[in-house]
């Protein structure tokens, strides 16, 4: 009898991380975790990024800037988280928060909400001060902006970065805001769960209009940054708030409204003077909240239907792996687990 022939098992390699709610590697797309006894965050590739003692992490890479500094100059924020903190824009702040979790009343715990573009983080500010229980992260290309954020001590995730490369891992975020900030809506797609909810805040018809009476003949027509999602197959506009009312500015936050806006670069020296001998400033505000589904999951199920159509296609690794996308796309009604 030939004796039993062993052979080892076969070594498989321990598989990346490539999801959580962790960090993404900007170089690599693996997942940053911080080492130990130290303030620097590293990827299995060694790549690594140092956490700055206000607590945030700049992953916005060197390569990938276009300027220097990028983002609004370092005296807009200033100028607006004076302004903001006076309170002028907390009715906004509170429609935001009235309007999270709102899609099936869902309960906010544990849940992870991302402010893109959150400037020096008024907003998540405003959030963390009614809900303790969230999880909070906010990203800004401006590394002033995120270091304002930072030394708020809101117990948030916050980092430098871009809106249209976000260093966070696909369906990590359950909640987006984005309020007067530029948007990528294929990234937000990504890092939001499906059905996940995003907040979109730009100006109404009427906003500021007592400030740009000032400075233009006729009142201009805001365009608000929606414009990249009114086409986009990934969001589905569910609901659109006007928020409004009239402000009075007083003093010093008159010339701070003027400085945060891009109304700043088109005044004459001369508008800028005789706004800054007024002793306050009415104004109306309105806002325009805009509520979209992220429709991600039902994106794929479209791709799967479609590949299921094409014969050609059905050995597409993809869709053979993917069983639960053939199931749900079957079985539209099915109720989820
Ligand atoms: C009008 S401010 C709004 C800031 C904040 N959401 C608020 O309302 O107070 C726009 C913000 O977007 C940031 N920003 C500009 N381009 C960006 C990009 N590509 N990715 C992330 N943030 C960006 C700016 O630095 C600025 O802080
Ligand atoms: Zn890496």
């Amino acid at each position: 009898m030939s004796s039993p022939t062993f052979t080892y098992p076969t070594f498989v390699p321990k598989p990346a991380i490539t999801s959580g709610n962790g960090y993404k590697c900007p170089s690599c797309g693996l997942e940053l975790s911080i080492i130990e006894g130290t303030t620097t965050y590293s990827c299995d590739n060694n790549h690594s990024f140092d956490r700055a003692k206000e607590g945030y992490i700049n992953l916005h890479l060197a390569q990938h800037k276009r300027s220097r500094n990028p983002g609004d100059s370092d005296d807009m924020i200033r100028s607006r988280q004076r302004f903001l903190n006076a309170g002028y824009y907390q009715d906004l702040a509170k429609a935001i928060i009235a309007h999270l979790g709102e899609q099936d009343g869902e309960q906010l715990v544990d849940k992870r909400l991302l402010d893109i573009g959150c400037g020096e983080g008024y907003y998540l500010s405003e959030i963390r001060k009614v809900h303790s229980e969230l999880q909070l992260v906010g990203i800004d290309i401006s590394k002033t902006a995120v270091r304002l954020a930072a030394k708020r001590k809101l117990d948030a995730q916050l980092a430098v970065d871009s809106a249209f490369n976000i260093s966070l891992f696909d369906n990590s975020i359950d909640t987006a805001i984005s309020v007067f900030s530029p948007i990528n809506a294929p990234e937000t797609s990504r890092v939001l769960k499906p059905g996940g909810t995003l907040i979109m805040v730009g100006p109404g018809e009427q906003h500021l209009s007592g400030l740009t009476a000032h400075i233009y003949d006729k009142t201009q027509p805001h365009k608000g940054n929606y414009a990249s999602l009114d086409d986009s197959p990934e969001f589905t506009l569910k609901e659109q708030i006007e928020v409004s009312e009239t402000i009075c500015v007083k003093g010093t936050a008159i010339a701070d409204l003027l400085r945060m806006t891009p109304y700043y670069w088109h005044c004459t020296p001369e508008q800028q003077a005789q706004l800054g001998t007024l002793e306050q400033l009415e104004t109306p505000i309105h806002f325009t909240i805009r509520l979209y589904q992220n429709c991600a999951e039902a994106l794929e199920i479209l791709e799967a239907l479609e590949i299921l159509e094409a014969p050609d296609t059905l050995e597409t690794p993809e869709i053979l792996e993917a069983p639960e996308i053939l199931a749900t796309a079957e079985t539209p009604e099915a109720p989820k687990e």
